[in-house]
């Protein structure tokens, strides 16, 4: 799957020109990487990417959707599998989700033949196999289908390019089917359904317009509406719109013909609605006279706001019909706003794994959230607009970190947008997809997503009393019950569901609420990212959610045992016993109703970052912390079936999955830098690879790319407070921009780190010059060095040396509860 448009001109010019964004980093990406799970050919298990072209953050995500069999080893969440049969090539995806599909939809179709046995309303009359291997790159994708026809694709911002090669010139045809969209086949409570829709041609046959409604999917989403303007770049000899009964699924309160049989089309001349029975519609297009070229081009413009905007997208953004200019210009993108802000050494003699690791997840972590800036059809707003924050409880770990330094301007403007939907919609949201507020795993994380952005100081155009306001809502207002059918006890909808027991019991209890567990330990960061914006914008407030914040110690039983180690987070019914049967190392499914989300009491027992101190008390002090931590990265130590959100892994300690992502590093916390760099860098050695089943799990958004681009920085962000951690780098050299226009230079002498010599540990670290003797430091600190740059060298070298001498990372809200008792020591 090599670059097939290698430009020279990129390459050329990086020897002359110094500028950072003229060099070719696309070039390192591979596309592909999380495609594929574990079991050759499937996405199960994988990282369940979106594969196709998009700019960074962009609307359109255009790529192939395709339908895989079995179901349960595939996952159409991204469109692409693969070995999947294509039904379609769309406009908008997600990537790198679990739940049900979102999106596919609008879409085309090329068929070289429409004769019988094509039903144009049965994909499965039409569908196609893909010959050869696809090839992606920045910005671009091709496929061939067993048809004969090759499908290049190129997006921009709001528009798609399609590029269609027929085998015969005599005969093309190209459906465009507004009632596809990626469907759930085995899970129809979430799957997404179609509501309805419109198609026009308009008189000349070259261009068609219209929209289309999909429902339902991942958030149980109110219908979203997408405008569509699409044109091709030779009019086509018959046009003619159909529709026809839809006999798909839908949720209640939607009309359709359940699963009768599929209908044929009815041609409806040159346009086709749905009408009261939201009818399926569509058209055709054919070109079969007998001088033609044997390729058609297509650009089409999307919009949730009108055909004028999407058409208006269309003629602005692909003005040229070009595949290889409009490739370019996204890869142009991507080089400037998103590569070159990390820069490393490209040259022949780099490591050019590593160099496909760095840039391919640096893309993956910047394909969502949608800007949608100019796009939100709910409210009237200058604030900015971002959809597929898909979801903050991935988001949060440690990618908004990153985008913080990296991406400010973008940063600022999901803040803002975030705030606006609580000003506009009651509450931020968890997670947010189609517009939607929806599935809330356990506490409201966008909570933490401001106060990492407050603690380090950023103010722009943020109005943190409205920010504040967002906060405080979640922390002391129930959500209305949505009715969503795997939880009977609360909202999945937004905010905290389990705010009745969280404030008179200080904990989520397990017999009135679902998730006790990981909800009382989310809930608990999440008031102490409230305390951390209170501190600024409410000072009075502050004390109130500090002592919430500790909420996780009256979870904590003492008693508790499992494998040798006493004392865990568990399950406390609301009259204040323990859940004693509970097991410690299953959380069974871990889902909805379990007691605890995607993570067992052993694992959340560590996952309290504002107050390790506290943690590593309970534990029974230093020694007993180590020795804890230690086992759980022991192999053949799982007690849990991950499933798909950790295929083959076997310690307690899942680094595929969110929860997670810090434990390797909590040895900072005692002075030992040491085994956190051993820890994670061999987690990043076994689980990370240049291959398409190169991370672990669902990329989550990038989130699980994020974890291996901090861990190659040689740093770790302690989320909702200014902290890093110091680990250690994998590059000799990196210039990072900060703040817009800073540079922040890492530097690793005495890398050594190949041939398995593992000369990685850190032998001492200075900073701006200075020698430092803490193995963490503040956003601030150093001069600001994360807004105003400077320097953090790391020498590197075999010995596994304690070389930290100041204080151990802070535990801002650290707190000591009597656990017995509840009340306050
Ligand atoms: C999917 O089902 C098939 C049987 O239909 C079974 O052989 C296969 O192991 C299953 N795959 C997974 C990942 O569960
Ligand atoms: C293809 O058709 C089948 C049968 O009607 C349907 O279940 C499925 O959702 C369709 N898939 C797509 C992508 O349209
Ligand atoms: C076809 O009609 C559309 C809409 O009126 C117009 O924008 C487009 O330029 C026309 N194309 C040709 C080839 O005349
Ligand atoms: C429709 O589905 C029901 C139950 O799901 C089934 O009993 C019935 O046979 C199906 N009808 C057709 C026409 O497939
Ligand atoms: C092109 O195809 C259409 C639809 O199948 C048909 O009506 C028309 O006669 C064909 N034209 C030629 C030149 O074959
Ligand atoms: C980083 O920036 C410094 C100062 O401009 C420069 O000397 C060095 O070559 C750069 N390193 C890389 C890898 O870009
Ligand atoms: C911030 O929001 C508050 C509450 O809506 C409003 O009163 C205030 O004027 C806003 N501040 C700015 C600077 O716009
Ligand atoms: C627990 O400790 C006992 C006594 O030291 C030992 O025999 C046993 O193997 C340990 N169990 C585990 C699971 O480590
Ligand atoms: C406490 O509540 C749990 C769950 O409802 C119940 O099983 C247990 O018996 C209760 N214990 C006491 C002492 O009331
Ligand atoms: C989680 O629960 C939902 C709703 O009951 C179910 O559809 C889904 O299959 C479950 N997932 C797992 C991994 O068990
Ligand atoms: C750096 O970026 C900031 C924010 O965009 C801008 O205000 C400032 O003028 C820039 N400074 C330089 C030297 O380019
Ligand atoms: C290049 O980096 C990869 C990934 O870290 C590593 O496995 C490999 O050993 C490195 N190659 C050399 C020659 O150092």
């Amino acid at each position: 799957m090599m670059l097939l448009l290698r430009v020279a001109t990129g390459v050329a010019i990086a020897g002359l020109c110094a500028r950072a964004e003229d060099e070719e980093y696309s070039q390192f990406v591979n596309p592909f990487i999380g495609s594929e799970g574990k079991i050759p050919g499937y996405v199960y298990g994988g990282g369940n990417v979106f594969v196709g072209s998009a700019v960074p953050f962009g609307m359109v995500k255009l790529g192939i959707d395709t339908y895989e069999e079995p179901v349960n080893q595939s996952a159409l969440n991204g469109g692409w599998t693969p070995q999947g049969k294509v039904t379609g090539i769309s406009l908008m995806h997600v990537s790198g989700t679990g739940g049900g599909p979102k999106y596919g939809f609008p879409a085309q179709m090329p068929l070289a033949s429409i004769k019988t046995p094509v039903n144009l309303l049965d994909n499965r009359t039409y569908w196609q196999t893909r010959d050869g291997d696809d090839i992606a790159n920045v910005g671009y994708f091709r496929t061939h289908f067993e048809s004969g026809i090759a499908v290049e694709l190129a997006a921009t911002r709001h528009a798609g390019l399609y590029h269609y090669t027929y085998p015969s010139p005599t005969e093309k045809h190209l459906l465009v089917d507004f009632s596809h969209y990626l469907p759930f086949p085995t899970r129809p409570w979430d799957s997404q359904f179609y509501t309805g829709g419109e198609i026009e041609i308009q008189p000349n046959s070259s261009t068609y317009t219209g929209y289309t409604s999909i429902a339902n999917g991942w958030c149980l989403g109110a219908p979203v509406t997408v405008y569509v303007c699409g044109e091709f770049d030779s009019p086509p000899d018959e046009a003619r719109a159909f529709s026809g009964r839809n006999t798909f699924p839908v949720g209640r309160h939607f009309r359709s013909f359940g699963n009768s049989t599929t209908p044929e089309p009815t041609f409806t001349g040159s346009s086709a609605r749905s009408g009261p029975m939201g009818d399926r519609v569509g058209a055709i297009f054919s070109w079969n006279g007998t001088d033609e070229s044997a390729e058609i081009r297509s650009r089409v413009g999307i919009s949730f706001m009108s055909v004028d905007k999407a058409c208006a997208y269309k003629n602005e953004e692909l003005s040229f019909w070009d595949i290889e200019k409009t490739t370019k210009a996204a890869r142009d993108e991507w080089n400037r706003d998103v590569f070159s802000k990390i820069r490393v050494d490209t040259s022949e003699t780099a490591n050019h794994t590593r160099l496909a690791l760095l840039y391919s997840s640096l893309y993956f972590m910047h394909l969502m959230p949608s800007e949608r800036v100019g796009e939100n059809p709910l409210w009237d707003s200058d604030e900015p607009y971002f959809d597929d924050f898909y979801t903050a409880w991935d988001l949060f770990r440690n990618q908004v970190s990153l985008w913080h330094l990296i991406q400010p301007t973008y940063y600022e403007s999901m803040l803002r947008a975030l705030i606006d939907m609580f000003k506009n919609e009651g509450y931020l949201p968890d997670g947010r997809s189609g517009n939607y507020n929806g599935l809330v795993q356990g506490g409201s994380n966008a909570d933490n997503i401001l106060a990492d952005a407050y603690v380090k100081g950023l103010r722009g155009a943020i109005n943190w009393t409205e920010g504040y306001a967002a906060v405080k809502k979640d922390a002391e207002v129930i959500p209305f019950y949505d009715n969503n059918p795997v939880d009977p006890f609360g909202s999945l909808k937004e905010g905290r569901s389990a705010l009745g027991d969280w404030i008179p019991l200080g904990y989520v209890s397990a017999d009135r609420s679902t998730r006790a567990v990981s909800k009382t330990v989310e809930y608990s960061l999440n008031d102490f990212a409230v305390a951390q914006i209170a501190a600024g914008e409410q000072p009075g407030d502050v004390d109130l959610y500090m002592r919430r914040s500790a909420g996780w110690q009256l979870s904590w039983d003492r008693d508790a045992s499992s494998r040798n180690f006493t004392g865990f987070v568990m399950p406390r019914y609301a009259n204040g016993t323990f859940d004693k049967t509970y097991e410690i190392l299953d959380c069974g499914e871990c889902n909805w109703s379990d007691e605890s989300y995607e993570g067992t009491a052993f694992e959340y027992s560590f996952v309290i970052p504002h107050d390790i101190e506290r943690v590593i008390e309970l534990m029974g002090g230093a020694q007993h912390f180590e020795e804890r931590l230690d086992y759980v990265f022991q192999p053949n130590t799982s007690g849990v079936d991950l499933g798909v959100n950790g295929l083959g892994i076997t310690t307690i300690n899942n680094v595929a999955n969110e929860p997670d992502f810090q434990t390797p590093y909590l040895y900072n916390y005692l002075n030992k830098q040491w085994k956190s760099v051993e820890r994670s860098r061999q987690l990043a050695n076994d689980f990370y690879f240049n291959s398409s089943d190169g991370i672990p799990g669902n990329s989550d958004a990038g989130a699980l790319n994020c974890w291996l681009v901090w861990q190659m920085l040689g740093l770790y962000p302690i989320v909702t407070t200014p902290v890093y951690l110091l680990e250690s780098p994998w590059f000799e050299d990196i210039n990072v921009t900060v703040n817009h226009n800073h540079t922040l230079r890492i530097r690793a002498k005495d890398m050594d780190d190949g041939d398995g010599r593992q000369g990685y540990y850190v032998q001492g670290v200075s900073i701006n010059g200075e020698k430092w003797s803490q193995n963490w430091f503040n956003h601030g600190d150093a001069g600001g060095i994360m807004t105003q740059g400077g320097e953090i060298v790391f020498t590197l070298g075999a010995e596994q040396k304690v070389w930290e001498t100041g204080a151990e990372p802070p535990s801002p809200g650290h707190m000591v509860l009597d656990v017995d008792g509840n009340g306050y020591v």
